[in-house]
This record gives structure tokens, C-alpha cells and sequence, in this order.
């Protein structure tokens, strides 16, 4: 394997030089180095890559077992090896109608049984037969979690906005109290419905917000309360423990990662915004692409290909950073949820037996909606001394049929963001030279559709994977957390000004910054 590394290298060695742009002097090569799959469409012909370094890229995903660890995943097994756990996010979305067991339950069974109470609850919210206790229908949801309890509902249901035909949904996810402050201010608590949605049912800013969210609702209905919280949890007894019904607990099993958790029951808002055919139809997208993914021959499989575009950036052009820019308003949170999924997957510096790793690993993620990037960080983009590959995602139609116009202006601006990186353009003035030979990758598809968005986050949930695959690090836990959740833990009595806790064993800069921002 360490040769396929090394022959990567040395043809990078060989190849830099060369202008991207010239790579296009071969006909074809648009057709070439772009995939498509049902309808969603991956452009990386504005990469360096050409036909060697591909087919070593592909050779490189062979040698590491990504097919053998994809069919492994889809099938069960405990891939999650440092946490014991099955992996199975792409259950939640399978039109499979049996066949996948974890410990001798039934997944599929099990999602079935899932799916149908949140399709029956979202329905008597959606109607008013589960109404307010004033018996008046539910006007706003705040869904109250972190993380993946939080960035995949918030990133979706935002996305999906011409769809919301269901109570309006708010997401508080901040410890900050200002961001449940400033949330319920505007908020009617006779009309509010709750979601505490946590897998662990322990997250400490989620238990916050939560217990400060109870107390607002209590003040204002009292007993009856209870009757305006709903749960998304695998703590189940946790969540029982503070007076929620069981019939409005929504499970998150074992086998669903946090960040993988929008297709279960996470997606409860989701699914209370646009309607569960709607949210049928997100499934239904990603299934899709599971199934691309699994079936594709890997030179057409957009998942493996946006991988290796990656690992080709990160590894061997050592690029640390990749920009995602949606030019698609309603992915605005999209680079945000992406964070997650990517480095939280990926920032892994240990293989999965436990050895060092010896080259970089998750790059660093980023990015923000086109136009708005233009007018901010696309100066470093096209003249800055880092390159940064990017990543630009754009519908070929648009929701606002009076605004085609608009729609056109952003197609133009994506179009010529990715050709002026790569072109470049020179000039006698240094400071107005543009240097170009900017990799870009384009994914193109028909509209921002529930369907299209399934296909989209199908799509980088596997890139990751394959990624983490050919790295051989666990892509599904996250112990890079849980130090500093601890030290806040500690910290915490003492910012309260318990002065039993010896802040001198704390480091000079703690200890001045504590001295600085005062005790609570
Ligand atoms: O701190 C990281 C993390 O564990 C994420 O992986 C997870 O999505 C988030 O916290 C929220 O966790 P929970 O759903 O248990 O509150």
C-alpha cells in the first residue's frame, strides 16, 4: 500500500506544474472526470487529477478494503469498535424489508415500530388533534438540543423551507442563555411545544436549556405542562425521570450515531415542518444514494470519487482546508452540519488499532452560502497564499418561479467563481494577477427538493466514510470531547465561587482569566 502512497506522490511530484486548464485540451475530458448519479451530478474535471493519478487513487481504495468496510457497515457489524457499536444510520432509510440484525434484535422491525409513531404524532400535531392544553393546535416547535441532536433538523429544515406547511420550528442549541432568551421572548408558551432531543439525556447544554425552557412553560401553565414536551432519546428512564410522557419519547437507538441521527427520530421537527411524506421522500433520497453507493462501479461512484478527490487534496497536494460552498440560500447551515459530520468523523489522529497515524487525516471544513462568501473570504480564494480546494453546490432550478432572474445571477457567480480559480487571469499590475490552477469540485443538482437533499447528505455522509476508510481510523466516535466537557465540569463550582476548589492548580492563564472574568 505504501507504494500506491509513494506513486501518488511522486506523480504529484511530476504533475504540478501543469495548468489544470490544459488538462481540458484532451476532448472529453468534462465527460471524463464527472459521475452522475440520479440526477445528482459530481464535476472534478477542475482538478489536477487526470487518468494515473485516479486509477492510483482507485487502487488506493481497493488496497484499504473501502468496499469490504462499506459492505461491513451496511450489514451491522460493530464498526464502531472503541464504543462497541453497530453503525446504521443507513437502516433508518432503506426500503430493505428485513434482514439486518444487531444482537439478535430485529433493525429494521425496530425502525418500522419507530417511524410509525412519529408519522402518527407528527400527523395530530400537524392536524390539532394533539393540541395545546388550551386545546387550540400547536403554533411553534423549539427543538432543544446540540450538536447532531441540533445541526441536521436545523440544517434540513431550514433547506427545505418551501416545504414547511406545519408549525413553525425553532432551534436552541446554545448553552448561552441568550440564544433561549432571545428565542422564547417571541414565543407564545400556551401554544409551544418542547423537544428535548439528546441521545445521551446528559448533554449539559441541552439539560440546561431544557430545565430553563420547563421552568418558562411551567410558570405559565402549570401542572399541564408536561403536556408540551416530547423527547428524542435513547435514555428513555432519564427522560421518563422528568415527567415526560412515554407515548411522546421518541427512541434513538444504540446504533445511530449523533451526527448520523437526522433520518430517526431526530428528524422529528423535520418531519412536524414539511409532513411525513415530505420527510418520506428525504429517506427515500438517501436511500438512493446508498444504493449508488453501494452498487456503482467505484471510477462512477460519487461517493468514492468525492473521497478521493479529498484524500488527493489532502494527502498529496497537502492542502489542509476544503471550502463548501452551497450557492443555495437554504444550505446556508450546510458548511456548519458538514463540520460536524467531517471532523468530529475524521479529526482522528489513531488508526483503529490504535496506532499513530503518519499522515494528515479530516482537513479542516468550511465555508458559507454563495454570493455571501464572494464578498468576504474569496480574496484569500483567488489571491491568498493558501490554496483551498472548494467545493460548490448549485440547483439548475430554483423555488421562486417569479425570481428565474435571480436564479440565473447565481448560477453565473458559481460558474465564474470555479472558472476564475482555475483560469486565473494575468496582468503587467502583480496585485491585479490572478493566478488560477485553483482546484474546484462542482455538485450539481435538479432543485433543493427533500429528495435532492437526502441525495446530498447521503452523498457526504459516505465521502466521510470512504475517507475514513482508506485513513483505517474509526470514523464513528468522538473522544476528542469529552476532555473539556469534563474540565467544564470542574470549572464549573468554581465560577460559581465555591472557594473550596483550588483554582492555584490550575494553569497561570486559567487562573488570571478566571481573576478577570469574575465569579458568577
Ligand atoms: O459532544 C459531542 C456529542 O457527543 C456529539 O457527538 C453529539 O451529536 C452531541 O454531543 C449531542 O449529544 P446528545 O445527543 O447525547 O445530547
Amino acid at each position: 500500500m505504501s507504494e500506491v502512497w509513494k506513486a501518488l506522490a511522486d506523480h504529484h511530484e511530476a504533475t504540478k506544474a501543469r495548468s489544470i486548464l490544459s488538462l481540458f485540451n484532451a476532448p472529453g475530458r468534462f465527460a471524463d472526470f464527472s459521475a452522475e448519479a440520479d440526477g445528482v451530478l459530481l464535476d472534478y474535471s477542475k482538478t489536477n487529477l487526470d487518468e494515473t493519478a485516479r486509477a492510483l487513487l482507485l487502487e488506493l481504495a481497493d488496497l484499504t478494503g473501502v468496499a469490504e468496510k462499506r459492505d461491513a457497515m451496511f450489514r451491522g457489524e460493530k464498526i464502531n469498535t472503541t464504543e462497541g457499536r453497530a453503525v446504521l444510520h443507513t437502516a433508518l432509510r432503506s426500503a430493505q424489508s428485513g434482514g439486518i440484525h444487531v444482537d439478535g434484535a430485529d433493525v429494521l422491525g425496530e425502525i418500522k415500530a419507530m417511524r410509525a409513531r412519529m408519522v402518527a404524532f407528527c400527523a395530530a400535531v400537524r392536524s390539532g388533534d394533539i393540541a395545546a392544553t388550551d386545546g387550540s393546535a400547536f403554533t411553534d416547535i423549539v427543538n432543544i438540543g446540540i450538536g447532531g441532536s441540533d445541526l441536521g433538523p436545523a440544517m434540513a429544515t431550514r433547506a427545505l423551507a418551501p416545504y414547511h406547511d406545519g408549525p413553525r420550528i425553532h432551534f436552541v442549541s446554545n448553552v448561552d442563555g441568550a440564544h433561549t432568551a432571545d428565542t422564547l421572548v417571541r414565543l407564545d408558551p400556551a401554544r409551544t411545544l418542547l423537544i428535548i432531543a439528546s441521545k445521551s439525556f446528559t448533554t449539559s447544554e441541552t439539560m440546561a436549556n431544557a430545565a430553563t425552557a420547563r421552568i418558562w412553560l411551567d410558570a405559565a401553565l402549570g401542572a399541564a405542562a408536561s403536556m408540551h414536551v416530547a423527547a428524542v432519546t435513547n435514555a428513555v428512564g432519564p427522560a421518563l425521570a422528568t415527567g415526560i410522557d412515554r407515548d411522546r419519547i421518541f427512541d434513538i437507538q444504540d446504533w445511530v450515531g449523533g451526527r448520523y441521527s437526522i433520518w430517526g427520530s431526530v428528524g422529528l421537527p423535520l418531519m412536524l415542518a414539511i409532513g411525513p411524506e415530505n420527510f418520506q421522500e428525504f429517506l427515500s433520497g438517501g436511500a438512493l444514494m446508498d444504493q449508488h453507493f453501494r452498487d456503482a462501479p467505484p471510477d462512477r461512484n460519487l461517493p468514492i470519487l468525492l473521497a478521493l478527490v479529498g484524500i488527493w487534496h489532502n494527502n498529496i497536494c497537502l492542502y489542509p482546508t476544503r471550502a463548501i460552498l452551497p450557492y443555495d440560500q437554504r444550505l446556508a447551515r450546510l458548511p456548519a452540519y458538514l463540520q460536524q459530520l467531517d471532523m468530529e468523523s475524521n479529526g482522528k489522529r489513531v488508526t483503529s488499532d490504535g496506532d499513530a497515524m503518519t499522515r494528515q487525516t479530516g482537513p479542516v471544513v468550511w465555508g458559507e452560502a454563495g454570493t455571501n462568501g464572494q464578498h468576504a473570504f474569496f480574496q484569500l480564494l483567488h489571491q491568498g497564499t493558501a490554496v483551498v480546494p472548494a467545493e460548490f453546490l448549485i440547483a439548475a432550478e430554483g423555488h421562486e418561479p417569479a425570481l428565474t432572474r435571480h436564479h440565473a445571477l447565481l448560477k453565473a457567480n458559481c460558474l465564474a467563481q470555479s472558472q476564475a480559480l482555475m483560469c486565473g487571469r494575468d496582468h503587467p499590475e502583480p496585485h491585479r494577477r490572478f493566478p488560477g490552477n485553483r482546484p474546484s469540485v462542482t455538485i450539481a443538482y435538479p432543485k433543493l427538493t427533500p429528495f435532492a437533499l437526502g441525495q446530498l447528505i447521503a452523498l457526504y455522509e459516505h465521502r466521510v466514510f470512504v475517507e475514513g476508510a482508506i485513513w483505517g481510523v474509526n470514523s464513528f466516535d468522538q473522544w476528542g470531547v469529552e476532555l473539556g466537557k469534563e474540565l467544564a465540569r470542574s470549572m464549573l463550582p468554581l465560577i460559581e465561587g465555591d472557594n473550596s476548589i483550588a483554582a492555584e492548580k490550575m494553569d497561570g492563564s486559567t487562573q488570571g482569566l478566571i481573576g478577570k472574568l469574575g465569579k458568577d
